[in-house]
């Protein structure tokens, strides 16, 4: 039996900072330091500009009317402070993991489990969804194109259709890229990037010539709140500068290259996002977005005109959200390899293959799962999910800044937060503030998830972990 006080101090022992860097020294665990800044941020770019700019700013456009444009401001700020926090902790502590590793370290092995368990959210279940919408494109382009699509029977998921074929094509298709190497990833996602960045330029320098400021007013049909609810909703276009935390064992010089790689790109998505909302808004006007599934395509041809430019938008679309499936599920794995060799989950799944240096098994494993998703859910409401467990993640990532600040103040940190504690303060109170907006059932659905990674923590986690078999370094809380 386990007194309460032993119990406590069971829950809340966390990973020594320097045995965690350490580990990732040991023989048959060690990732290869092949990525450099360039890449790194290139990563980033690669995991934020997606489904969100593509898609969901038509949601956006629905909530908030031509006001849109401020919700990408304001979700882009709310990411701002949480970026700093984690470019802070990843220089501290370059381990795989992100957010779930700096909360092993700061706030305890069971905020660590919900954390990581949380994250399947933002990065596992997201990829499906992403996917979702990967497929909708590769149906939008064939039509644009070719003149052909695929049946709705084998494009869609339930109750649209059977079986989402092309979703589950793009899983499996990452999954085995991601399998063999990831030098040969970053190389392949620098090529999406950069195509995609050219398509949404071409975009910009299109709606230049077709602007019609007619379409931007009223600038706020339905207030303030529109705007916020809309940045809510539209936060989904920021999500993946955190990715770049995942790469940080493969990191050639992490404590310089991370701060630079997530801050840049979140910088550089937050330009783009900004012009390309206006020029969506400034030659179509809010009702074409938010009456399509392909919003940017439908400026372009019904909005300005100018049909052949479609096409083009639903390729860039196509190469932008195969990028994000790439690093989504690049960090998934990445997260879920650091949870395994913590004992969380089973650990033999963490083991490296002996020519490819990657966690073969396990990126199977978690991408034979999400196929199966992706298949059968709709993009709907798990834009939400990921949404609530995302921002959850950036409380408890600001949350580690101020405790580690405090427990650990000599740690070695080649990043600082500048004028802490109120930056990450902020990061917490926009965090917040955002979730707040998310509906009710939003809420239900991500209480219900974290019940359910508590119950698995009591039957797996909290017997395997390392901690308690007496396998890794701990700090225990007095
Ligand atoms: N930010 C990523 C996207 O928009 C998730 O697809």
């Amino acid at each position: 039996m386990v007194d309460s006080v032993g119990l406590r101090s069971r829950l809340f022992a966390t990973r020594d900072v320097r045995s965690l860097v350490a580990e990732t020294e040991v023989e048959g665990q060690t990732l290869k330091r092949a990525v450099g800044p360039v890449q790194l941020t290139a990563l980033g770019v690669g995991a934020i500009i997606g489904t969100g700019i593509f898609v969901v700013i038509g949601e956006g456009a629905a909530l908030a009317g031509p006001g849109v444009i401020f919700s990408f401001m304001l979700a882009a700020l709310a990411c701002m402070f949480s970026a700093l926090s984690y470019a802070e902790l990843s220089s501290s502590m370059p381990v795989s993991g992100s957010a779930y590793t700096y909360s092993y370290a700061t706030l305890g092995e069971l905020v660590a489990w919900i954390i990581g368990w949380d994250l399947i959210l933002e990065y596992g279940v997201s990829v499906a969804a992403i996917a979702v919408g990967w497929g909708g494109n590769l149906n939008a382009f064939l039509d644009t194109a070719f003149g052909v699509a695929l049946p709705d029977a084998i494009s869609q998921s339930p109750p649209d259709g059977v079986f989402n074929l092309p979703a589950v094509f793009i899983v499996l298709a990452i999954t085995a890229l991601l399998a063999f190497g990831v030098r040969e990833s970053a190389r392949a996602n620098l090529v999406m990037v950069v195509v995609k960045l050219v398509v949404l330029i071409f975009f910009i320098i299109v709606a230049c010539t077709a602007i019609n400021s007619g379409n931007f007013t009223p600038l706020l049909p339905h207030g303030g709140d529109g705007a916020v609810s809309a940045a809510a909703i539209i936060f989904f276009a920021f999500i993946g500068f955190d990715a770049v935390t995942c790469g940080s064992e493969e990191a050639r010089n992490p404590a310089r290259d991370l701060p630079i790689a997530i801050i840049g790109s979140l910088v550089i998505c937050t330009v783009f996002y900004v012009l390309v909302s206006a020029g969506a808004i400034g030659i179509a006007g809010s009702d074409v977005l938010s009456g399509s599934d392909a919003p940017l395509a439908a400026a372009l041809s019904e909005g300005a005109g100018i049909t052949w430019a479609a096409a083009i938008l639903a390729f860039g679309a196509l190469v932008a959200i195969t990028s994000v499936v790439l690093v989504i599920l690049y960090g998934q794995t990445r997260i879920f390899f650091s949870m395994c060799r913590d004992g969380l989950l089973p650990r033999r799944l963490a083991t490296l293959h002996p020519r490819f240096g990657t966690p073969v098994l396990l990126t199977a494993g978690l991408g034979l799962l999400i196929s199966v998703l992706a298949a059968l859910v709709p993009l709907g409401e798990i834009v939400r999910l990921t949404n609530i467990g995302t921002l959850f993640a950036f409380v408890l990532v600001n949350i580690g800044v101020l405790v580690l600040r405090r427990t650990r103040p000599d740690m070695p940190r080649p990043y600082r937060v500048p004028l802490s504690p109120v930056l990450p303060l902020l990061g917490i109170g926009f965090a917040i503030y955002l979730m707040a907006d998310l509906p009710g059932s939003t809420w239900l659905r991500f209480v219900l998830w974290l019940l359910a990674g508590l119950v698995i923590y009591a039957l797996y986690g909290y017997r395997h972990s390392r901690l308690r078999t007496g396998n890794g370094e701990v700090n225990r809380p007095a």
